[in-house]
């Protein structure tokens, strides 16, 4: 086992947004909303949805390559894979399993993180713990979520809102400062079904009943759920940056979970945070729960947001109530994203099963597929 190491840093960081677009006209024709609603109440104008040869397994695999490419490090340097996820390819096996073979790494160890929308940082705090401990050398992390399949496209709370994608770092033991500097996790379970996905688990098996019920999409109490993430996130990102032994003041980023514009709003508005600090891409990719805050991290950074010395907070919220926050140091060269040109789809493969394969893909976004590419109007 290698030595105990005082730090942790990012090398890497890659993402990966499938190419289909819905946009919130699509929308308008399929459930009773529109355009205006949309943006007011959300500040989204679209999202990207995962191709039916697409899945969790296979995004995470993109953004995960690209973030070793970034780091300058080949597959078979990670020593563990985290996927952070609520959408994982199947409940067993793992989805990190399957990235690991789809990435070509032969020794890494692979597991999967239930935190919701929370599941990246976590994920991000279990790697530092075991890169801190000396187990692990370097970690990818990544959020990935394929939410278009566990989304009701006939109801407009929750329709609007979702979106698919994947984001990856690495993060790799360094004895230079810099890095990781505090971290924060929550969970209120007291908020534990206000978003909730019910059937195919132990307590509501998936049956004809589930399922004509809808049980195996999304359910979420929008208000409720609202009123706790602008209170959880405010706390969570002030115990993080105390705990880095720093003020608010001193924080040059916010990387916040994209859920909602007005969230984000809530936020620097309790903390008295300017929003000229704080990322949003909600607009583009909409609520991508895990993969959320690497898919901005990522989109920060190549957009210049993000220098070498600046000092970041990653906060989510998600389904649990899980929440956690970030303060880091980020200490890599924004340039090295460029080794990552070039990577894409075509680079990874996620080895099948031996069933029949079937369509994955939301029958009621089929026509999105199509080059007609018009949404039928709602009955
Ligand atoms: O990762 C965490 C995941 N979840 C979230 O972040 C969600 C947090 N919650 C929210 O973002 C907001 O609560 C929503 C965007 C979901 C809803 O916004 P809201 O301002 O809380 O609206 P509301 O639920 O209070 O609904 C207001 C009205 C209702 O109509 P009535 O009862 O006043 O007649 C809704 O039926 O808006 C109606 N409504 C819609 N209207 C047009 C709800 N969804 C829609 C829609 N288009 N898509």
């Amino acid at each position: 086992m290698a030595r105990p190491v005082s730090g942790a840093r990012v090398t890497g960081w890659g993402s990966y947004a499938p190419s289909l677009v819905l946009t919130n006209a699509d929308l308008e024709r399929m459930v009773e909303t529109n355009d205006e609603w949309i943006v007011s109440r959300t500040g989204i104008r679209e999202r990207r949805i995962a191709g039916p040869d697409e899945t969790t397994g296979s995004m995470a695999a993109v953004a995960g390559l690209r973030a070793i490419a970034t780091a300058g490090l080949a597959p078979d340097d990670i020593d563990l894979i985290i996927v952070g996820t609520l959408t994982p390819d199947y409940p067993m096996p793992s989805t990190a399993a399957l990235v690991k073979a789809a990435i070509g790494n032969k020794h890494a160890a692979a597991m999967d993180l239930a935190a919701a929308c929370s599941g990246f940082v976590y994920g991000y705090a279990t790697a530092n713990a075991f890169v801190a401990s000396g187990m692990a050398k370097h970690v990818l992390v990544i959020g990935a979520e394929t939410l278009s399949r566990v989304t009701d496209f006939s109801d407009r709370g929750t329709c609007i809102l979702f979106g698919d994608g994947a984001g990856a770092i690495v993060l790799s033991a360094s004895d230079e400062p810099g890095g990781t500097m505090g971290i924060e996790l929550t969970t209120e379970p007291a908020g534990a079904y206000y978003i909730w996905l019910p059937a195919g688990g132990a307590a509501r098996p998936a049956s004809d009943v589930t399922l004509a019920t809808h049980e195996h999409y999304m359910k979420m109490k929008g208000a409720e759920t609202f009123r706790m993430a602008v209170r959880t996130l405010g706390s969570t990102s002030l115990a993080s940056v105390r705990s880095a032994g720093l003020q608010l003041s001193d924080i040059d980023l916010v990387v916040p979970h994209q859920a909602n514009v007005r969230i984000i709003e809530g936020l620097a508005k309790s903390l008295d945070f300017p929003m000229e600090r704080i990322f949003v891409n909600v607009g583009c990719y909409g609520n991508t729960s895990a993969a959320s805050v690497p898919l901005a991290l990522a989109e920060a950074v190549a957009t210049g947001r993000v220098k070498q010395g600046d000092r970041l907070l990653l906060v989510a919220f998600g389904a649990g109530v899980t929440s956690g926050a970030i303060t880091l140091q980020w200490t890599a060269d924004p340039a090295a994203g460029e080794r990552a040109a070039g990577i894409g789809p075509s680079d990874v493969t996620i080895r099948p099963g031996y069933l029949e394969p079937v369509n994955p893909f939301p029958a009621a976004l089929e026509w999105l597929r199509s080059d007609a590419g018009t949404a039928p109007a709602a009955e």
